[in-house]
């Protein structure tokens, strides 16, 4: 049998006793937060009074509600704390959540909108047709695309590919912004207005801002189209080649 911790059995039983009043605890007892010795009595109490066990999904459940993704080490430690997230609507019609993916200690971090279909449908980003034309441009500068580390404003896809709203996107930011803590990239290229503006908190067109250089949290960031973007307009790949021309001479420069 699994041990449970006691502070797992008094948070059922305090729990237990706000849904059902006293009614589960023998008359007059008091619950007294035990001692360790007490702890098995704890148990047989539990059970006597018709405690289930918990399983082991509420026993995680539980103990990630303890640890704050916050104080993660780690890109994994992170992802398996925020990835059942439910703090915008988003989550309810989410197949996958999209964390992220590529190198943990990468010198660059490309930053998208927010996962489309395929996107949702694997819990990757870009796997889908701007995935192979971010892929395509990454190879271009001569970066693999394992080799950087690619993530989005907001991790679950808005119905219909819309662009995010306002609300989710302030609720999922402190999630990249602490992936970008754990990662420390050298660079980070915005795809994007919504990328943008996310980061950058830049209210300016995309023709105004891209090309340009910019100070994330002492880290140089740079911004332009967003491979979708593109593939509506390939008019506008001259100027993209242009802008992350200029993304690599910054990387070979400062590396
Ligand atoms: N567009 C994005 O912004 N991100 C993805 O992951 C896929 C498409």
């Amino acid at each position: 049998m699994t041990k449970i911790p006691k502070e797992k059995i008094i948070r059922l039983l305090k729990d237990q006793k706000e849904i059902f009043n006293d009614d589960l605890f023998e008359p007059k007892q008091q619950f007294v937060k035990p001692g360790k010795k007490d702890y098995p009595d704890l148990q047989s109490k539990a059970k006597k009074i018709g405690v289930k066990e918990p399983s082991q999904k509420e026993v995680q459940l539980f103990e990630s509600e303890q640890e704050t993704w916050e104080t993660s080490n780690s890109l994994d430690e992170l992802n398996k704390l925020i990835c059942n997230c439910t703090k915008c609507g988003l989550h309810k019609n989410r197949n996958k959540f999209v964390f992220g993916s590529g190198n943990p200690n990468a010198d660059v971090m490309v930053i998208g909108e927010g996962p489309g279909a395929e996107e949702d449908a694997q819990g990757l980003p870009f796997v889908g047709r701007a995935g192979k034309l971010l892929t395509d441009i990454l190879k271009a500068i001569k970066f693999e695309r394992d080799e950087v580390f690619i993530a989005n404003i907001i991790k679950c896809r808005p119905p219909g590919n819309r662009t995010p709203l306002p609300d989710e996107m302030d609720t999922c930011i402190p999630y990249l912004k602490k992936q970008i803590e754990l990662i420390q990239p050298k660079l980070i290229l915005c795809l994007g207005l919504t990328a943008a503006k996310g980061l950058l908190k830049q209210k300016e067109s995309l023709t105004k801002l891209r090309g340009k250089v910019y100070e994330y949290e002492g880290i140089s960031t740079m911004v332009t189209f967003h491979p979708a973007a593109l593939l509506r307009n390939p008019n506008w790949k001259r100027d993209c080649w242009e802008d992350v021309k200029k993304f690599r001479k910054l990387y070979d420069e400062i590396s």
